[in-house]
């Protein structure tokens, strides 16, 4: 190959990108740490622990990445993502092991839950319709009418998810206890604009969503 193409490829990092995939069978040999508290297969028995099974491979690196910079006992405040659980715990995995945990979750099927049905309409009508009186967006254009989310975008899949973990998600966005959403803020401005019975009602209608 031409010296000045290799070089250029170099600085692109195109040749880079070929190793930059997880492998799914080698991440299930590097979950063993997780499985306590995730289930075996990511469907976590407990509900104040996210399910990892079936989120997108995108959303869960990027989550990988910012528990381990924020959930270091030295981590600065307000760095990454703090979870008190995981203190430490990604400390000794490097990017290719979070790629290949990331690829493993990912295929694995999300384990659907139910809605409570005194909650669903106030749920649903939030969810597909967001609050446009207050400038809030439906959550459908980001997370899809199904809960699936957006790979591509690293927009979380959300359906079937435990409704206490979504709903201290939301609290947390909105009272500035998760900050990873990004320079846009986009959850925490989303979050801003709900109420605790908002917040219970989206958790509920998310769990039985698919
Ligand atoms: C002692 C329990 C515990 C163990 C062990 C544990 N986690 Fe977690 N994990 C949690 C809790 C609790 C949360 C959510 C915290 C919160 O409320 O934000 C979480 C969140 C996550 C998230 C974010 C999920 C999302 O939807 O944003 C990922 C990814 C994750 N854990 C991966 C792992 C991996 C990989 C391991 C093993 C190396 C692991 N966890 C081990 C308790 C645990
Ligand atoms: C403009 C796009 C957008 C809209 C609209 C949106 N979200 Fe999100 N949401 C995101 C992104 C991006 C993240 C991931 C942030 C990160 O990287 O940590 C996220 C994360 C979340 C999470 C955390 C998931 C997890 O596994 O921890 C929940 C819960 C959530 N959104 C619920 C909602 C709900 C409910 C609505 C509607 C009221 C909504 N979102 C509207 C983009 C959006």
């Amino acid at each position: 190959m031409n010296k000045v193409l290799v070089s250029l490829l170099l600085t692109l990092g195109i040749t880079g990108m070929a190793h930059a995939a997880g492998d799914a069978q080698a991440g299930q040999g590097k979950v063993a740490l997780c499985v306590a508290c995730h289930g075996t297969d990511g469907n976590s028995p407990l509900p104040n622990f996210p399910k990892l099974a079936g989120q997108g491979e995108k959303y869960l690196l990027k989550q990988l990445k910012d528990i381990k910079a924020g959930s270091s006992p030295t981590a600065a405040p307000g760095t990454g993502r703090k979870i008190l659980e995981m203190t430490a715990m990604l400390d000794s995995y490097n990017d290719q092991d979070l790629l290949d945990i990331a690829a493993y979750f990912s295929s694995q099927k999300t384990a659907v839950g139910f809605a409570d049905p005194a909650l669903v309409e106030h749920g649903e009508r939030l969810f597909r319709g967001g609050k446009l009186e207050l400038g809030m967006p439906a959550c459908t254009g980001c997370h899809a009418p199904n809960g699936a989310g957006i790979e591509a975008a690293a927009y979380p899949h959300l359906g079937g998810q435990h409704a206490a973990y979504t709903a201290k998600q939301l609290t947390d966005f909105r009272e500035g206890d998760r900050t990873n959403d990004g320079d846009a803020q986009i959850m925490r401005s989303i979050a801003a604009k709900l109420s605790n019975k908002d917040i219970e009602a989206l958790a509920s209608y998310i769990q039985g969503l698919h």
